[in-house]
């Protein structure tokens, strides 16, 4: 058994932050959204690993993530020359993935499951296709699964206007050898990709045995600032969040609940309320930081009251004197403001940014 995560693509939906970076590096808890897949990948005993990376981004996924050592894997990079859909991807892979059946992962979703369970499930039932369904408010959105009693998968639609079910495609799929012919068959759709909804649509045509079963926990889609957001929420509540202070903290200084703070992070006369992660070599000073915060390393804070917030390597956040919520503020981002109440506001924002005065 083998896995390939996609981990190429646009990323038109987390511009600005995705101009410059890979999405699936973004990070959630202080740990890129990649690394969540490739360790469930792994925990399912699967180790070996393919990512499909872009020209644009694959260098920076490749130097961040290693050769798998870290996680016990062995990854090969493919590279995608162009984001050509889903199933173009498997199309590259095809070389890596040999006659192996194979786990495909896509690299900016997060999901709570018990991938190995599924495992077992496509194996004794010698299935050619097993897709993850989540149910969601609007379906509309999403990929839409209409499923028969037995779980089996009866039909795909893509953003249905009428939504079969409340069903939605989880990016997790578990494939025999039977979907590169099915790839083979497919033409690209209206928007030009060659869609794995097509590829599994067919196979569902030619009577193979394509089941779906539903996911226990939970399943996120980073692709836009609120979920993204709604992730760091989720695993900081939910994923055994250890306390641990290795960085150092004054007598003036409160800890209150899970908090993580890494080393050569300093935290001078501020008061820290879980669960929020730090990184290391920070600098927070008269600063209040309240739950569902995420801190990545070197970040520079003074004068600052914010919560339910991820803030990016290298971004600077001082002398703003009022409360910052459900903010994402990028890599090397300045935020600063010097009066207590400013008479203007001076700003030097980049293409996509979205600022609100709430
Ligand atoms: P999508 O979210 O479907 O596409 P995208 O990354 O182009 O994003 P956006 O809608 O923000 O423009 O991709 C799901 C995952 O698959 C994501 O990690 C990117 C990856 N991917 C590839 O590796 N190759 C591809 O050809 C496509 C379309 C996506």
């Amino acid at each position: 058994m083998k896995a390939i995560i996609l981990s190429g693509g646009k990323g038109t939906r987390l511009r600005p932050l995705t101009y410059t970076g890979a999405k699936q590096l973004v990070p959630v808890a202080n740990k890129p959204i990649l690394w969540y897949g490739i360790e469930s990948i792994v925990e399912a005993g699967i180790t070996e690993i393919g990512i499909i990376i872009s020209p644009e981004t694959g260098e920076e996924v490749k130097a961040k993530t290693g050769n798998g050592d870290r996680f016990g894997a062995n990854i090969t990079y493919i590279l995608q020359e162009k984001p050509a859909g889903l199933a173009h991807a498997v199309k590259v892979a095809q070389s890596f993935l040999a006659d192996s059946p194979f786990v495909m992962y896509l690299g900016d979703n997060l999901v709570q499951s018990e991938l190995g369970l599924f495992l077992e499930h496509f194996h004794s039932n010698h299935l050619d296709a097993l897709t993850l369904l989540c149910p969601v408010e609007n379906p509309s959105a999403f990929g839409v699964a209409e499923v028969d009693e037995k779980g089996r998968l009866l039909r795909l639609v893509e953003k249905p206007k009428v939504p079969p079910s409340n069903l939605a495609l989880v990016g997790v799929y578990i494939f025999s050898s039977g979907i590169h012919g099915a790839i083979a068959a497919i033409q690209p759709s209206a928007r030009g990709e060659l869609e794995i909804t097509d590829a599994i649509q067919t196979l569902i045509e030619q009577q193979k045995a394509v089941e779906a079963r539903q996911i226990r926990g939970w399943w996120l889609d980073t692709g836009k600032k609120d979920d993204l957001l709604e992730a760091n929420r989720v695993i900081l509540d939910t994923c055994c969040m250890e306390p641990r202070i290795q960085g150092e903290l004054d007598t003036e200084s409160k800890i209150i609940g899970r908090v993580q703070l890494g080393v050569g992070t300093k935290v001078i006369n501020s008061t820290i309320r879980g669960p929020v992660v730090i990184g290391e070599n920070c600098h927070i000073e008269n600063c209040f930081i309240g739950p569902y915060t995420s801190i990545a390393d070197r970040v520079r804070m003074v004068d600052v009251d914010l919560e339910h917030s991820v803030l990016l390597q290298g971004a600077t956040v001082e002398g703003i004197h009022h409360r910052i919520v459900d903010s994402l503020i990028g890599q090397r981002a300045q935020l600063t403001e010097a009066p207590k109440r400013p008479k203007a506001f001076r700003f030097m924002v980049g293409d996509d940014c979205q600022i609100e005065l709430a």
